[in-house]
């Protein structure tokens, strides 16, 4: 589902390549199993023959999601921990999934969940610093502009930051992206490839549609409108739940898929490529240490951050609108830290 990635698609063949250390590579958490993203998430995961045990976690209800998901007829080991056992759930992980947070209702922006989920996601990181420092940490919990420096920040005071391993899951822009794009020119989103770089939020979202063919084909005011569709995407979602949250499905979905792409990196597949949000060096220069450009993702995690390419004159003057917003948001998760 995602630009550029290896010719082998999911993941059979290289469970079987790669199965004498599947056992100890491949158990994931998921923080905030309990909730709207992480039980179809949980659900998700127990279908990947790439993760060979789960642990689910949550301040309520994971127990029971863990029950119900273990029945699934695949290969996975399942348990469920309650509130008092985040660091049981987190022992041997090698990936984390980070679910955990409030989601928006119609009229609030994603940094309106700053004050609740901040603190959140910075106690997980803490547990996950203190019990599995090894472990990559992929967070889904908003405003991920800053919710990411703020796991990153957390790790580097407990001396346990490594960038290769901390990712801002943005997996659902490209989804929407490669979706919308499909529907305007009539193609298969499976072979409509899309690169979204930027952040995840309103304007700091940043599709590149120049660089596809289909792309091309969308010109002057169906290109706003398609633009304006990728990046608002997930206010269209809380406005039709009508204050029962935000994106749930599409986003376990994503999110699912995006471990995936991860695993089959761990793995040692060679060519894994996509965007995500991470200690990235290509706006450095002007204070921006964080941001989602297509990675290829290896044994290691992140193994090389590609550039953007080239793009479009209105592109730029995306990227130009993108960039001061996503400063003040990386900064704002760095200072809450500090
Ligand atoms: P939800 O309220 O349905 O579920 C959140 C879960 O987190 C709940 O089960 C809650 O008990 C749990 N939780 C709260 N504090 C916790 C803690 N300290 N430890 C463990 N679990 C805890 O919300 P949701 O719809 O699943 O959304 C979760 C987050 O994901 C929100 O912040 C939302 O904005 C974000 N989100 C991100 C994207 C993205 O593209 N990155 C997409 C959709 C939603
Ligand atoms: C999304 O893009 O759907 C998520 O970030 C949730 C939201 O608040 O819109």
């Amino acid at each position: 589902m995602f630009a550029r990635t290896a010719a082998r698609s999911l993941a059979a063949p290289s469970s079987r390549l790669f199965s004498s250390s599947a056992a100890r590579l491949h158990k994931v958490a998921v923080l905030g199993a309990g909730g709207g993203i992480g039980q179809p998430l949980s659900l998700l995961l127990k279908s990947d023959p790439l993760v060979t045990s789960l642990s689910l976690y949550d301040i309520r209800g994971a127990p029971g999601v863990a029950a119900d998901v273990s029945h699934v007829d695949t290969g996975s080991e399942v348990t469920g921990y309650a509130a008092d056992q985040l660091d049981q759930a987190l022992e041997g992980v090698k990936v984390v999934v980070i679910p955990a947070g409030v989601p928006r209702k119609p009229g609030m922006t994603r940094d309106d969940l700053f004050n609740t989920n901040a603190s959140i996601v910075r106690d997980l990181a803490a547990a996950v610093a203190r019990v599995a420092p090894e472990a990559h940490i992929l967070v889904i919990s908003n405003p991920v502009n800053s919710t990411v420096p703020i796991v990153a920040a957390t790790l580097e005071k407990a001396g346990v930051f490594d960038p290769r391993r901390v990712f801002g899951v943005t997996s659902l822009d490209v989804v929407r992206a490669r979706r919308f794009l499909s529907e305007a020119v009539g193609t298969s989103p499976k072979n409509t490839g899309v690169t979204v770089v930027g952040g995840h939020s309103g304007p700091t979202i940043v599709p590149l549609l120049s660089q596809t063919e289909w792309g091309k084909q969308v010109t002057g005011e169906a290109w706003k409108k398609l633009v304006h569709r990728i990046q608002f995407g997930g206010d269209e979602v809380v406005k039709a739940k009508d204050g029962a949250g935000s994106a749930t499905l599409s986003m376990a979905y994503a999110g699912a898929s995006f471990t995936n792409h991860l695993l089959r990196g761990l793995s040692g597949e060679k060519g894994v490529i996509t965007p995500t949000f991470v200690k990235n060096p290509l706006y450095a220069d002007q204070g921006i240490d964080f941001f989602s450009s297509p990675v290829e993702l290896g044994v290691n995690g992140v193994e090389k951050i590609h550039p953007i390419g080239t793009i479009s004159a209105d592109e730029q003057a995306l990227l130009d609108a993108c960039l001061p917003e996503l400063k003040k948001n990386i900064e704002k998760g760095k200072a809450f830290v500090a």
